[in-house]
């Protein structure tokens, strides 16, 4: 079970980390990014992760670099609460990881057997089956259009609510099941047809588009003047909150034109890096918006 970094030489030159600086890997995950940071930089990183099984690879890492790494259990919405100090650099690699992904347990995956949950805080707040197995037809219907732009939202919708009067979902097989009634006639391979409404309850029971939009409006509260902050996305909903944020206040500055997507290459030796959008911003000055 492996996590291979996403777009990991772009995301650091966007960072543009110096000997000394503070940085914060909001999104620690297997500490790809972090791992790479820290093997050239004489710097400090933070890393964040909501997920408790974060910590057992946090250790790892701070085995290597000491006194160089902390770590903490935070959502990235809450940054201001646990920092002490300003920091110089931020990232966000947005989504699941693929230890979640490939962690039946989890219940994130349609290719693993697994109890539907997808809660990234293991055991708080509601549950993939909870949502499954509770709201009412038109609440699953519009989860899955909002966060899984599905045009078959109504007719999945509908499918599960046919199939829960007769027996719980309790697996995510069992949800994929269901979902391919929907699409019996489709020829078009290209994605498996779980996938949208698997990101749409996904994103829904983790509120992550909420905590994206409050991370990146707390940032002046964290960072110090001059400082670089990396995002990168894996769809159009994630990236969509990103580029209003970058539009809406005059503090940060996109570092490139255009957003950063990976090579062919890059895209052949790791597929999962095939939807990632790197933006770069550069945290400027502007005293108005950060006494607001
Ligand atoms: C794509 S992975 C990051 C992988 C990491 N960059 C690496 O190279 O190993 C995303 C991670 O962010 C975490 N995450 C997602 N939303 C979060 C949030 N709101 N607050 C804190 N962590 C979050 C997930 O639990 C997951 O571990």
């Amino acid at each position: 079970m492996t996590h291979i970094p996403v777009l990991l030489k772009e995301t650091i030159d966007i960072l543009g980390i110096k000997n000394g600086d503070k940085v914060i890997d909001a999104t620690f995950g297997g500490g790809g990014h972090t791992a790479a940071i820290l093997d050239n930089y004489d710097c400090y990183v933070l890393g964040v992760d909501r997920d408790q099984d974060a910590i057992k690879r946090a250790e790892k890492v701070k085995e290597k670099f000491g006194g160089k790494f902390d770590f903490k259990i935070c959502n990235f919405s809450n940054l201001s609460d646990i920092l002490s100090g300003k920091f110089d650099a931020i990232l966000f690699d947005f989504g699941v990881s693929s230890f979640q992904l490939d962690n039946a347990e989890r219940g994130f995956s349609f290719s693993k057997d697994g109890r539907l949950d997808m809660r990234m805080t293991k055991e708080k707040g509601i549950s993939a089956f909870y949502v499954v197995n509770t709201f009412s037809e038109e609440d699953i219907a519009e989860i899955i259009w909002k966060y899984g732009e599905e045009p078959k939202a109504r007719k999945i919708a509908s499918e599960i609510i046919q199939s829960r009067k007769t027996k719980k979902i309790e697996t995510t097989l069992q949800l994929k099941q269901i979902i391919s009634k929907v699409f019996v006639n489709r020829t078009c391979l290209k994605i498996d047809v779980a996938t949208k409404t698997f990101q749409a309850i996904r994103i829904y029971v983790n509120d992550e588009l909420r905590e994206i939009d409050l991370a990146l409006k707390g940032l002046p509260n964290i960072l110090n003047v001059g400082a670089r902050v990396a995002t990168i996305s894996f769809h159009s909903l994630e990236d969509k909150i990103v580029k209003n944020w970058s539009k809406s206040v005059t503090y940060a500055q996109p570092i490139n034109k255009s957003p950063i997507k990976p090579t062919r290459d890059e895209i052949l030796k790791n597929p999962r890096s095939r939807s990632a959008i790197l933006r770069g911003f550069l945290y400027i000055d502007n005293r108005k918006e950060r006494l607001n």
